[in-house]
């Protein structure tokens, strides 16, 4: 439930490898160019996207094309992927904003460029050593990972249903090409009808979650979970005090609950807690 993958980017810059899972795949695409933008060619960068103009014309074309999103053999598929998120960042933008795609894109990979630019001389100041990353895309339902292999997690599941990442992120799925109702099914939080039913299935989903969890982790290894209370929407259940409770009947020994108010939304959740297990194997 790795999102843009940014408590990977966060490892790999303190030296420590790293898997990140999300089924979305334009998470799986955002946390492959983060990762990547760490460690790159930056003049192989600069040469691929030497004319904006030219990039955007092929990629409002209908359908991805096929340079963008496959050739998995090709070692500049990554820096393609680079174009495409900019390409898919801009349409996000463009459709909260009054400004287009046409207007956004150079500007959007522009930016890219300079922060990739800029990184890359602070990691050369500081003597960086990067971590590496795997960026699966994958179920938290049934993790691609082997038992005891893992020496720490940190995860941030859905807060039950407060938010739908495959409506929120359809047209960029879309565009890629996704179908949005299978991966529906899979997705923990988007399942059910009225609040009882839709936190019954939640439940369950995170009941599945923690046990792959305690799968895949290794004897006393740390296991945090940053989960938000919104018990405004749940009328009244705490999803910190069930999920502990359901850790716990996994063999997750609950630590502490660190309370992390949440700035600008107290309307709709007031904090985040992040929850420290151990797994007792
Ligand atoms: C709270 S967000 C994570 C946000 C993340 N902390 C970040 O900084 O970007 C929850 C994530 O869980 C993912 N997710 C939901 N159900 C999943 C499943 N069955 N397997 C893997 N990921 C899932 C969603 O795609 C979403 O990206």
């Amino acid at each position: 439930m790795a999102g843009s993958a940014t408590v990977s980017v966060e490892a790999n810059l303190l030296g420590i490898d790293s898997i990140s899972v999300d089924l979305s795949p334009f998470c799986g695409l955002m946390g492959r160019v983060k990762t990547f933008a760490l460690d790159l060619d930056f003049k192989t960068l600069q040469s691929i996207t030497k004319d904006p103009k030219e990039l955007l014309e092929k990629l409002k074309k209908e359908k991805v094309p096929d340079y963008f999103i496959n050739n998995k053999e090709d070692k500049k598929r990554s820096y393609y992927e680079t174009v495409l998120l900019a390409f898919l960042d801009s349409m996000g933008f463009a459709s909260r904003s009054s400004s287009s795609i046409d207007k956004l894109f150079p500007r959007v990979l522009e930016r890219y460029i300079s922060t990739i630019k800029y990184f890359q001389e602070a990691r050369q100041k500081l003597n960086l050593k990067i971590g590496k990353s795997k960026i699966l895309q994958g179920s938290v339902l049934n993790l691609p990972i082997e038992d005891d292999s893992i020496d720490a997690i940190i995860t941030s599941p859905p807060y039950s249903f407060a938010i739908d990442y495959l409506k929120n992120d359809q047209p960029q799925l879309e565009y890629l090409g996704y179908n949005l109702e299978s991966l529906r099914e899979e997705m923990i939080g988007l399942q059910g009808r009225g609040v009882e039913n839709k936190l019954e299935i939640y439940f369950d989903k995170m009941n599945i979650a923690l046990k792959e969890m305690q799968r895949v982790s290794k004897k006393n290894a740390p296991i945090i979970i940053i989960i938000g209370t919104n018990d405004i929407q749940t009328n009244g259940v705490i999803l910190e005090t069930k999920v502990i409770e359901l850790a716990e009947k996994q063999g997750l020994k609950f630590e502490l609950d660190l309370i992390k108010p949440i700035r600008g939304l107290q309307n709709t959740m007031k904090n985040e807690s992040i929850l420290f297990f151990t797994n007792l194997k």
